[in-house]
């Protein structure tokens, strides 16, 4: 028998619970109850967004990931966008509580705070390494499972350099050739002193061969071949902006609210909140940017043919 709209959303349950702490029984005023809303809102925006953090991880995280994945795990990071888009607006929603009204409920929330959401931290961990300011930020994380960051970072060290594939005999002398010749041509068209380039590839043979891919990716995107994954790497970088909006926006709704009180979290609050807009996860798609040349400047190409559409 087909279910009615209410038993197939459960609504009977969900409209139960904007009641304050089970079994206290205590008579919301209509402000609290606003509150509560606006936050159970967000809540459940959480879930989604986690559920489809999953499934983009799940798509990218295969040793070969198939071509017919990347659309699918950008159709799953447009969704997150667009929460987090949506999510930025609805603290609109939270400023038409009064700062004053808001003081008759506080003290009843004690120390609860968002600070304590399970779901945000499980975004967070998701997502992969926050670092501040070029340094890592946080404690490493326990989760036995790999990060969207790091599934990115394995995709990416495989990414044919030149038309060399990752286990090819010759594949390591033809990646620092690259570097190499890319070096040259970012200092010949900055300055021959701009070190930023040569930090760029400092590290081991698995930070230098995704970073080269990372570079040949974006620098010569135009192939066929490489279209989807340099759209990957935007929406990547698009909802790292968007989180980071939503936190920043979240920040400058609570300045209005309870300025620069401490948070119920015992964080210092604002300050705290604009220190988290500083965050950065996917570092190495942030920092390609300043290393780009222009398209004439580029070493040139080698083995064009082999990022061309082949038929079947
Ligand atoms: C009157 C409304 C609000 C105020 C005054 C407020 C204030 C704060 C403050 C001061 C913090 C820093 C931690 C602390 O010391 O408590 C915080 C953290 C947080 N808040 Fe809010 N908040 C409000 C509404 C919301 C809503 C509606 C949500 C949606 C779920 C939310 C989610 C969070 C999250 C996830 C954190 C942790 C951020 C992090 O650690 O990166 N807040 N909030």
């Amino acid at each position: 028998m087909s279910p009615t709209y209410s038993e197939y959303l459960r609504l009977d349950e969900l409209l139960k619970l904007q009641t304050g702490v089970e079994g206290e029984n205590r008579n919301l005023c209509n402000d609290e109850m606003h509150f509560i809303l606006v936050h159970q809102n967000f809540e459940l925006w959480f879930k989604l967004i986690i559920n489809e953090l999953k499934c983009t991880r799940r798509l990218l995280s295969n040793e070969f990931v198939k071509e017919e994945n990347l659309p699918r795990a950008v159709h799953h990071m447009d969704r997150i966008i667009e929460v987090f888009k949506l999510m930025s607006q609805q603290w609109r929603v939270m400023e038409t509580l009064d700062p004053q009204d808001f003081l008759n409920f506080r003290d009843d929330l004690g120390t609860a705070s968002g600070f304590e959401s399970i779901q945000m931290r499980e975004m967070e961990e998701l997502m992969g390494p926050k670092w501040v300011d070029g340094k890592p930020f946080g404690k490493p994380s326990q989760s036995s499972e790999k990060s969207l960051y790091k599934v990115v970072c394995d995709w990416l060290y495989r990414t044919p350099i030149q038309g060399s594939v990752v286990d090819a005999k010759d594949d390591t002398d033809i990646v620092d050739n690259f570097i190499n010749d890319y070096i040259s041509a970012f200092q010949k068209q900055y300055s021959e002193d701009d070190e930023s380039i040569v930090n760029f590839f400092e590290g081991d043979r698995n930070l230098r061969r995704r970073r080269a891919g990372l570079l040949f990716i974006e620098s010569y995107r135009s192939l066929p071949l490489l279209a989807w994954p340099r759209k990957l790497i935007s929406k990547l970088i698009e909802l790292e902006q968007a989180m980071l909006l939503w936190r920043s926006s979240h920040a400058r709704m609570v300045e209005r609210m309870i300025g620069r009180k401490i948070g119920t979290g015992g964080s210092s609050g604002v300050d705290y909140l604009d220190m988290t807009t500083k965050f950065r996860v996917f570092i190495d798609l942030w920092l390609v940017r300043s290393i780009l040349v222009k398209k004439q400047s580029l070493p040139s190409l080698n083995n064009s043919e082999f990022y061309e559409f082949k038929g079947e």
